[in-house]
């Protein structure tokens, strides 16, 4: 396996590592392409990258975001879009310049037409930098498991799993149906991916990436697997994610 694994004590440790990395990144080149996943998971590496623009040390606003998923059917005034996720806790506490961030329409009445546009931005940007959290059934942005999403960016069916999973973010309201992701096709293409998982619920889904760390992973079909190989991929994870499994501390 060509991917990294670094295993932190806890969720605080295993954010600040991820946004070093983060930072590391954006620090080599500012004007990065890069999409950041909504979810609960990188939200304090989000909050320790903004710390680190306001003490001066990094400036967030020359990357160009790319949206990693949508819920179809939300839009930034929908509670728990991941556009919504993502402009309270990144984009607008960051100061992103809106002309940076290219993100999926939810509420698109043409989601084909639009799943092209973001296609077409894909093409013209490739990604360099991913930053990724982990579903509890393993999927990577809307990339279920089993998913055959092809392309860049795909309309997708939303598992059972993450649909009840989703409600998290919805106050226990039903989510939708489907989704809108970049595919791991994509995400592969980006020089570093950095994917966070952090808690016991990740655990099922971290079992087989420790396998594939100590050589013995023999293939399998969880979308969070899908960097094993990946020469820039690092996976952060904490011990209650990897509880019980062998793994090398940095
Ligand atoms: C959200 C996304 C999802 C989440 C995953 C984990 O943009 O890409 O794949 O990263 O569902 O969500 P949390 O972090 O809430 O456990």
């Amino acid at each position: 396996m060509a991917a990294k694994v670094i295993l932190c004590k806890d969720h605080q440790e295993a954010s600040l590592r991820a946004a070093g990395l983060v930072a590391q990144a954006l620090l080599e080149k500012p004007e990065s392409t890069v999409t950041f996943a909504a979810g609960d998971t990188p939200l304090s590496c989000y909050r320790e990258l903004i710390r680190r623009q306001e003490k001066g040390e990094l400036g967030l606003g020359k990357a160009r975001y790319i949206g990693l998923d949508e819920w179809l059917g939300l839009g930034p005034e929908n509670e728990g879009s991941c556009i919504a996720t993502m402009n309270q806790s990144y984009y607008h506490p960051a100061r992103i310049p809106q002309e940076r961030i290219f993100a999926f329409n939810g509420l698109d009445v043409d989601p084909e037409a639009e799943a092209r546009r973001l296609q077409g931005i894909l093409a013209q940007w490739p990604l360099e930098l991913a930053v990724l959290g982990v579903g509890v059934n393993g999927h990577i942005g809307f990339n279920e498991p089993g998913g055959t999403a092809q392309g860049d960016f795909a309309l997708v069916p939303l598992s059972e799993t993450t649909q009840k999973v989703g409600r998290k973010y919805f106050q226990g309201r039903p989510t939708p149906l489907r989704g809108a992701t970049i595919t791991l096709e994509a995400l592969a293409k980006a020089k570093r991916v950095v994917i966070l998982a952090t808690g016991a619920a990740k655990r099922e889904a971290m079992a087989g990436v420790l396998a594939g760390e100590a050589g013995g992973h023999k293939g399998g079909s969880l979308p969070v697997y899908a960097f094993l190989n990946h020469p820039g991929a690092v996976y952060v994870l904490d011990e209650a994610a990897v509880a019980g499994a062998g793994s090398t501390k940095e």
